[in-house]
């Protein structure tokens, strides 16, 4: 063995694995060479070499140091090198449990949880720095002490009751969330994990646990969840429809409003849906088009009038708001939308365009109903101041004629007159018609025969040009209040429109039908609901042309007084608004349209069938 000067130049643990000190010869530096090498606390195994028994005696207070002693006395042949071999041994595992105990103890006091053992009564019996620090302020050690002097009587018993069932049962309780309330009402959020601690012979001598305080992470979770649930109160009772979709267009929130929006119920029918789901595939193809627009630019759209039709057939429209929505790392994950529900404003505003229209052609109607009557005034002061030397002028043709005998050419002169005369008579017989006070004397008739009589009365004008008649008239008529000449006048003005209008052929159709007003549609079920209720039985009388139709003007201005398309002198132009005009005094309804079948016009009275 070196000196112990020399020892102090090695490096022990590289050059060594075992000093035998020789104690043989009482040497004095043995004794500071065991000291000085236990100091190092080193791998190096540290054995002595003594006579005997007695001699070891001497050295008593230093063989604690020693890994082993062997004495030269007993020593066998060959156990020198077992022993230090076992001496090694020894020297590593305990300098392996010194190094483990060291780290245990390093872990156990910069852990940043509580971590502590308890005995079979729940007394501390150790505790690492943290739970010392945290938890025993007003105790210089917390060693012998329990929960009931650091905590509130209910968490502590609590716990108490936690340990003696692990004790009890040896089972551990894992991450149980724990409020750790004290005397002074304050309070912590922990989570704590609690085993059985055993002896040597698995025997369960106490418990262990570690706590971690959580009590920010349950304050922000709290905020989370108060914060969640306001925002669900917000969405639930919001007045416009919420929904959230993700990338693929499920839904995956969405309120009970947009719910009712879909067709569907309730929101379970909903989460995990796609509009395919709801609507038909071009109508859901149409909005996921947009969707998918808005996720991809990023750009958010605003105030989207939408149509759409609910599952009951009744329309809802919609004012949309959508916007991209992202994750932490701005990335767009899906969308947010908002919807309200605008149909009442729509149909209101739709009633009020339709309220505005009406009003505008009542004006025009009115303006024109006023013009009309100075029309009708200035007619009849015309007719009257021409009619009485219309009649000298005719006189005086007459008796020129029988006067008269030639040349021949003098005759035919006067023969024209007399035409022309009888022209400017039927014009003013018209002109006086139309603005005569509107007189009209009702009786029971029947409208087949009138009209079977018409047509009776102007076969002649059918066959010179060459036009088929079909009489069309149903046997369910039932007479009804009219005024008989005036209807004649009806159909002699209808006819004769008919004829000038097929002067080379054609065929005209006269049909008569009792019938019950329908629900209202197109323009002219419009105009007949004026007049009309849903459901009133009427007598449609229809008169069929095959002639040109009406061309857009013709349309509009036929009812007009003294439109005609007729050659000057041909029409006054008064035929159809006196037509019209008797029959609103018999309290029906007349159109003029063309004919969707063939070319031709098609009139359409509705007269009221006497109840
Ligand atoms: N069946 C019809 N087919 C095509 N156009 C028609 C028909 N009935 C009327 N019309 C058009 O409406 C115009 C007005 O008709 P209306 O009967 O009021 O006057 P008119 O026939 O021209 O003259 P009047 O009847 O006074 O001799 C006609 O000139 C013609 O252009
Ligand atoms: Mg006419």
């Amino acid at each position: 063995m070196p000196s112990l000067k020399a020892l102090r130049t090695i490096d022990l643990e590289q050059d060594y694995h075992a000093i035998l000190i020789d104690m043989r010869h009482d040497r004095d530096d043995s004794l500071q060479s065991i000291h000085y090498i236990s100091q190092q606390q080193n791998k190096v195994a540290l054995i002595a070499l003594c006579r005997d028994h007695a001699q070891l005696q001497r050295y008593k207070e230093v063989i604690h140091h020693l890994d082993d002693y062997i004495l030269a006395d007993h020593l066998v042949d060959g156990e020198l090198p077992t022993r230090i071999t076992h001496a090694i041994r020894r020297r590593l595992k305990e300098q392996e449990l010194l190094h483990e105990q060291t780290r245990l103890q390093s872990l156990l006091d910069n852990i940043p949880d509580a971590i502590f053992f308890k005995d079979r009564e729940s007394r501390f019996t150790k505790v690492n720095k943290r739970m010392q620090t945290v938890y025993g302020k007003a105790h210089p050690s917390l060693l012998g002490k329990t929960d009931f002097d650091l905590f509130s009587e209910e968490h502590a018993q609590a716990a108490y009751n936690d340990e003696q069932q692990i004790i009890r049962d040896g089972q551990p309780i894992v991450g149980k969330l724990e409020k750790e309330t004290f005397e002074d009402g304050h309070f912590n959020w922990v989570n704590t994990t609690k085993v059985p601690l055993k002896d040597e012979q698995g025997r369960i001598i106490g418990t262990m646990g570690i706590s971690r305080d959580i009590t920010e992470l349950k304050k922000a979770q709290d905020t989370l969840a108060h914060e969640r649930s306001l925002l669900k109160t917000i969405i639930e009772h919001a007045l416009a429809g919420i929904f959230v979709k993700d990338l693929a267009g499920h839904y995956l929130v969405v309120n009970q409003r947009h719910v009712k929006y879909l067709g569907a119920q309730a929101e379970p029918e909903v989460i995990g849906k796609t509009l395919y789901d709801f609507f038909e595939q071009s109508e859901a193809a149409r909005i996921s088009a947009t969707d998918q627009k808005i996720m991809q630019s990023g750009q958010s759209i605003e105030n989207l009038i939408d149509y759409r039709q609910r599952p009951d057939g009744s329309e809802l429209w919609l004012l949309t708001s959508k916007v991209p929505l992202r994750d932490e790392l701005g990335r767009c994950i899906g969308l947010v939308g908002i919807s309200l529900d605008m149909t009442e404003q729509k149909l209101a505003e739709r009633n009020l365009k339709k309220a505005i229209k009406t009003l505008e052609e009542t004006k025009l109607q009115l303006i024109e109903a006023e013009k009309l009557k100075t029309v009708g005034r200035l007619a009849a002061g015309v007719a009257h101041e021409v009619k009485n030397p219309l009649n000298v002028v005719a006189l005086g043709a007459e008796y020129l004629e029988g006067q008269i005998e030639g040349p021949e050419e003098m005759l035919e002169v006067i023969q024209d007159m007399r035409h022309a005369i009888q022209k400017a008579n039927h014009v003013i017989f018209e002109l006086l018609d139309y603005s005569s006070p509107h007189k009209v004397t009702m009786e029971l008739g029947n409208i087949n025969e009138i009209i079977s009589q018409v047509l009776a009365l102007m076969r002649h004008n059918f066959n010179e040009s060459c036009i088929t008649v079909h009489e069309d008239l149903s046997r369910q008529i039932e007479p009804v209040k009219l005024d008989a000449s005036k209807m004649e006048q009806v159909f002699i003005n209808l006819f004769l429109n008919a004829i000038s209008v097929m002067k080379k052929g054609g065929s005209l159709t006269v049909r008569t039908r009792a019938e019950q007003i329908k629900s209202a549609g197109d323009n002219v079920s419009s105009k007949l609901t004026e007049c009309f209720r849903i459901g009133d039985p009427v007598i449609l009388v229809e008169v069929l042309d095959t002639g040109s139709g009406l061309n857009k003007e013709a349309i509009q201005k036929a009812f007009d007084p003294f439109y005609s398309t007729k050659t000057t002198g041909e029409g006054t132009g008064l035929g159809l608004s006196v037509t019209r005009s008797i029959i609103e005094m018999h309290h029906g309804v007349m159109t003029l349209q063309n004919r969707t079948d063939t070319q031709g016009a098609c009139v359409r009275i509705w007269l009221p069938a006497a109840s």
